[in-house]
């Protein structure tokens, strides 16, 4: 039985996704807040993610006739609604107690794509259940960690199709976590009740001894890691397509498509693995030129205004997630947050459209920009 989140009002003056930061704070404890608006190191990435949208700017043009105009795109083979997917965020019953329950219920309402992460804490089956019921719904994908147990990895994704996800997104950018700082000085850990619950029955590791010559890095986490093998060995072993999440490099994003891969996120995970990478909307336009055209290829990172939204289609991005928002909205209103969040990302994406001259985002390229080394 699927327990149907309460209605919960979106607070009074928040009316913007930086509002819904701003009072999420107020209903997060440091615990929470520390993990899910924290990055890594020093936080440049975090913050160069968001200065890069901002300093792009866009060219107006007037009186063309935007009749019939809608912010429909395809991907994988089908239409949506809208460009605007939420990216994978683990453990989001730490921000509420709905969690990825409320978030299923916000993705199906606003027709957006959902992405449910590996270390969700809802079963699998359940988000799926809530999300195909609804008739406008976007795709619904599941993110995928590569686990140390190979048979165990493979029964996730064997339970996956089997659930109704019609993707898997390989999380490919972090073989370890980064230096999470400001988890470390908040003492962050998981509250009581909330655990990754469809990795409950991994068997754990084989305990590994490490000798003081050698890395608890390379002789002992890595060795699990995967490598483009086991990209291509998964994408043999599954009728679902398989995109790579984490590809900032062009020659990797020839690689993933090499591998069999349907289609790449163009990503740095928020800032939360490498500090002083570049932002990607900096990293975006070389790998759409590197793929050409039509390989599909999604960005996220620092996404938080539908002027965002649109720069990110004009540089050749076919969808954009958006990560943190999504956690804060749950955190202030529970469904009816997230659903707002979603809502405002459109509208003002729209509005951007429209002011730009957009009928369709086909009609967003990079003239629509001005870029800040040309201002
Ligand atoms: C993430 N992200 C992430 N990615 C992933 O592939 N699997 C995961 O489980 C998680 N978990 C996660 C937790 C939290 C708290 C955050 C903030 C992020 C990364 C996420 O999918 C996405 O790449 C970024 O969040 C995008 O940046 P913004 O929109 O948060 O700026
Ligand atoms: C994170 C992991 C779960 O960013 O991807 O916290």
């Amino acid at each position: 039985m699927i327990r149907i989140p309460a209605v919960e009002p979106v607070p009074a003056g928040v009316v913007t996704l930086d509002d819904h930061e701003r009072h999420a704070r107020t209903r997060l404890d440091d615990n929470a807040w520390a993990y899910f608006a924290g990055g890594a190191g020093d936080e440049i990435t975090v913050r160069a993610n968001r200065s890069a949208w901002d300093a792009m700017q866009l060219s107006t043009r007037v009186l063309r006739d935007l009749k019939g105009g809608h912010t429909r795109v395809s991907l994988l083979g089908r239409s949506l609604a809208h460009p605007i997917l939420l990216a994978p965020v683990a453990f989001q019953r730490m921000a509420h107690p709905d969690g990825e329950t409320a978030t299923a219920f916000a993705a199906g309402m606003q027709g957006a794509g959902m992405v449910l992460s590996s270390q969700a804490s809802t079963p699998m089956e359940e988000v799926a259940q809530i999300v195909l019921g609804e008739a406008g719904r976007g795709p619904l994908w599941f993110q995928l960690y590569f686990q140390h147990d190979r048979a165990f990895t493979l029964e996730l994704v064997r339970r996956a199709e089997r659930a109704g996800y019609e993707a898997l997104v390989v999380t490919v950018d972090a073989p370890c976590s980064g230096a999470r700082d400001r988890e470390r000085r908040a003492g962050f850990v998981l509250p009581p009740g909330v655990s990754a619950v469809n990795l409950d029955a991994m068997p754990p590791p084989q305990p590994v001894t490490i000798e003081a010559h050698q890395s608890r890095m390379f002789d002992g986490l890595l060795r699990h890691a995967p490598t483009w093998e086991d990209i291509a060995w998964l994408c043999r072993e599954t009728t679902l397509p398989v995109l790579l999440k984490g590809i900032t490099h062009p020659e990797d994003a020839r690689t993933a498509r090499d591998a069999g891969a349907a289609g790449i996120i163009v990503s740095n995970h928020g800032g939360r693995t490498l500090d002083t990478m570049p932002p990607t909307a900096a990293l975006l336009p070389r790998i759409r030129a590197s793929l050409g055209k039509e390989y599909p290829v999604l960005v996220d990172g620092g996404i938080r205004r539908g002027t965002d939204v649109l720069k990110a289609i004009a540089l050749g991005a076919d969808a954009v997630l958006v990560g943190r928002p999504c956690v804060y909205g749950l955190a202030n209103a529970g469904a009816m947050g997230v659903s707002h969040v979603l809502r405002l990302l459109r509208d003002e994406l729209e509005i951007a459209m429209a002011l730009c001259g957009c009928r369709t985002l086909r009609d967003a390229d990079s003239a629509l920009l001005v870029l800040p080394h040309a201002s």
